[in-house]
């Protein structure tokens, strides 16, 4: 027989005293905590491996830069928002949302350790009543089959009987403005009181919530969504280096299409994928459709397209100096934007280090200015040791070539093709500027 524990969760969110704890404070859990306090009045507590953090939210700083260090202070000022590295203190908190990081392993299969990680050092404090959520993207079957067994183990309660649990999907877009409680919440319990009171705890700070039948249909629903992205992405990059070939210009193409008021969606080539998800979750995919035998074949296809458009633009590139005589040997380059997309600070898999490592290799001397990445941060599979130049004349004047390969929308793309003395633009960042048109290349 399934019943609620105690300490009841949904009269706690009823009048607004619950508390929620939120391990993970990144791109996704900061903001899950500050939607907690600010629209729905409750308690967050966020938990963190990273002392720093938790550090920079007692301070009211934003180490985010699309979150607003005002709305942390406030939070924090408030009695709202309070971070720690603590786990013990998950056991004096209603629910427990988990946002950690879910990347692919050297040979690109799903790397849980982070989601076990957090499973064994959450379970000696889960308390019956608890109301615990994987937010993070992965394989169906993760909440059940990975997170389930980990949280049994080490509290000695059971799932659907002492604690509940839940998968709702987390769908940040940075950068994007879109503020996170409008975006509608998928969610799926694994029990019908799992989902009543995970649909409970969204609802009171989330404008919609869509309930499903299953945590694993919530975590297919994710990857749908990625995957539906990925593919979509892929076509147009296939479709660029054909239109590239035949001389038609793909982004007027695609403009013209987009009039179509049914059946058609745009999607923009680039330089390859990028960020924390799109390029990673659909292998997760992959991964768990070996299980059952099955290949996922236009996963498998969009992977190989989108990773190879950094080698594309490079090509591209080298084609362009040839052209007008020069060598990509000992040629200067200046890469303008390194972040994975517009107006982010998130270098995650950003496929200009690819194509900075790409023109490295073949001899280019590579600058890069970008005004969101100062520095090249520490990752785990690159090691680029560059800080960003000013974009002054003078650096434009004396690169060879400028390379567009993230389109900020600070940067004066009409001054760069002025200054410029050739620009191979990825993204269509010099739309519409009709001065010096011949030095501008798409790639
Ligand atoms: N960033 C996005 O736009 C985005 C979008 C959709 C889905 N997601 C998914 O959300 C999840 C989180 O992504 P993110 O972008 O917020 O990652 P992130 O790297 O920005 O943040 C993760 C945080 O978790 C912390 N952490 C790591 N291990 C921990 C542990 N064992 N216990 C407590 N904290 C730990 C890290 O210190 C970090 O602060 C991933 O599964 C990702 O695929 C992210």
């Amino acid at each position: 027989m399934e019943r609620i524990p105690e300490p009841g969760l949904l009269p706690r969110l009823a009048d607004r005293s619950a508390r929620i704890a939120i391990v993970g404070l990144g791109y996704v859990g900061l903001p899950l905590a500050l939607t907690f306090c600010r629209r729905g009045g409750l308690a967050a507590l966020g938990i963190d491996v990273d002392p720093e953090k938790a550090r920079a939210i007692a301070a009211g700083r934003s180490y985010i830069r699309h979150v607003d260090a005002g709305a942390i202070a406030g939070a924090v000022r408030g009695g709202k928002l309070e971070a720690t590295t603590d786990f013990a203190r998950a056991s004096g908190c209603h629910a427990v949302v988990i946002c950690v990081p879910t990347p692919l392993t050297r040979e690109r299969e799903p790397d849980l350790s982070f989601v076990v990680g957090t499973g064994e050092a959450l379970a000696p404090h889960l308390r019956p009543g608890h109301l615990v959520v994987l937010e993070s993207t992965s394989y169906p079957g993760t909440t059940e089959e990975v997170l389930r067994p980990v949280l049994e183990r080490g509290s000695g309660l059971v799932a659907g009987r002492d604690f509940l649990l839940a998968f709702s999907p987390e769908r940040e877009d940075p950068g994007s403005g879109i503020a996170t409680h409008t975006i509608p919440k998928v969610v799926g319990g694994m029990t019908p009181a799992c989902l009543e009171a995970a649909l409970a705890l969204y609802a009171s700070s989330f404008e919609r919530v869509v309930p499903m039948s299953t945590p694993r249909a919530a975590e297919m629903t994710k990857l749908l969504e990625n995957v539906f992205r990925s593919v979509n992405i892929a076509l147009v990059n296939e479709l660029k280096m054909l239109c590239h070939r035949m001389g038609i210009d793909l982004f007027e193409v695609i403009d013209a299409a987009s009039t179509k008021p049914f059946g058609f969606m745009p999607f923009q080539p680039g330089p390859g994928l990028g960020g924390h998800c799109i390029p990673i979750d659909p292998f997760y995919l992959t991964w768990k459709a070996r299980e059952f035998e099955f290949q996922t074949r236009f996963i498998e296809l969009a992977g190989e397209i989108n990773a190879a458009m950094p080698r594309y633009v490079v090509q591209r590139t080298m084609e362009a100096l040839s052209d007008r005589g020069r060598a990509l040997r000992g040629a200067r380059v200046l890469v303008l934007g390194i972040s994975y997309k517009r107006d982010v600070d998130d270098m995650r898999e950003s496929p200009s280090v690819r194509i900075i490592e790409l023109l490295q290799e073949r001899g280019a001397e590579v600058v890069y200015h970008d005004p969101y990445v100062p520095r090249v941060p520490h990752m785990r599979q690159h090691r680029l040791d560059m800080v960003s130049v000013p974009l002054t004349d003078e650096a434009l004047e004396g690169a060879d070539v400028v390379l567009v390969a993230t389109d900020h929308s600070t940067i004066d793309y009409a001054r760069v093709v002025e200054r410029a003395r050739l620009v191979v633009d990825t993204r269509n960042a010099c739309k519409g500027i009709r001065a010096g048109r011949d030095r501008i290349i798409q790639a």
